[in-house]
């Protein structure tokens, strides 16, 4: 069985006092989570160590960084290592994602090194691909997002994609309240499954997990979680709401696919 996730995806938000009533709050709800039906915070590095602790002991509850470094060490005055992150028991960590790539100037290039280091570090990407909206209005996406996931993933091997997480997140519906029909979603979900089958079989792509992110909120969540081949939710604005983010978790499909 493929794992459900809704990830919490915080950026620059909230400040501690704020996260730490928000994690509590999302505790203190009564969701049906379980080996297969995840919940995971991506919070800002300074409050990785205060979430992990709050959710210690809970194995549906985990923690994500939003980034990490592509190289190992170093004379990088401000960034973050993946042995950091693995040091203090990060689980997740979120990469790729399009703020990133726009306004850090990530490559798919960078992306690999970044997935690599990652993995080496027993620390599971959440890897965010998506086109932007004149790639969508020339109706290229799909090569688009192959092109991302070929150059950042496809020198992994077999194994290390075993419950890997892909978040794909079209770059016209992320914070814009203009989110992709559930067929827009289902479709392109299909297509990115599918790429995993033609490279390393059915069965390794049958348990990736494939979030969907871009606009979900508590009213939404439902109708695209419950596409086919729709794993869940890469949520920003509506993950800072306890009671909306409640409702996302509840939206997560019961009886999980495969
Ligand atoms: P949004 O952000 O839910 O606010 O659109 C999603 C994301 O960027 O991960």
């Amino acid at each position: 069985m493929r794992k459900e996730i809704a990830a919490a995806n915080w950026k620059m938000n909230i400040t501690y006092p704020q996260a730490e009533n928000l994690i509590d709050d999302i505790l203190q709800q009564n969701h049906n989570l379980n080996h297969h039906r995840l919940v995971i915070f991506g919070v800002p590095y300074p409050y990785l160590k205060m979430a992990q602790d709050r959710v210690h002991n809970n194995d549906q509850i985990h923690i994500a960084a939003q980034n990490m470094h592509h190289e190992r060490n170093g004379a990088y005055t401000g960034e973050i290592s993946a042995e950091m992150l693995h040091a203090i028991g990060v689980e997740y960590v979120i990469l790729g994602h399009s703020e990133r790539r726009l306004h850090f100037g990530e490559t798919n290039e960078i992306l690999a090194k970044k997935v690599s280091l990652a993995m080496e570090y027993e620390i599971k990407p959440i890897f965010c691909c998506g086109e932007p909206l004149e790639i969508r209005e020339a109706g290229t996406q799909n090569e688009y997002v192959r092109k991302q996931l070929e150059e950042s993933l496809f020198h992994l091997q077999p194994s290390q994609l075993r419950d890997f997480v892909i978040a794909y997140e079209p770059i016209w519906a992320i914070g814009t309240g203009k989110t992709a029909t559930d067929e827009q979603a289902q479709e392109m979900h299909a297509f990115i499954r599918r790429l995993f089958a033609e490279k390393y079989g059915q069965n390794i792509a049958n348990y990736i997990s494939i979030l969907y992110g871009g606009s979900i909120k508590a009213s939404n969540a439902k109708a695209i979680f419950s596409q086919h081949d729709v794993d869940g939710g890469l949520v920003g604005g509506a993950s800072l709401i306890a009671a909306d983010f409640g409702v996302i978790i509840d939206s997560l499909k019961k009886d999980a696919e495969v």
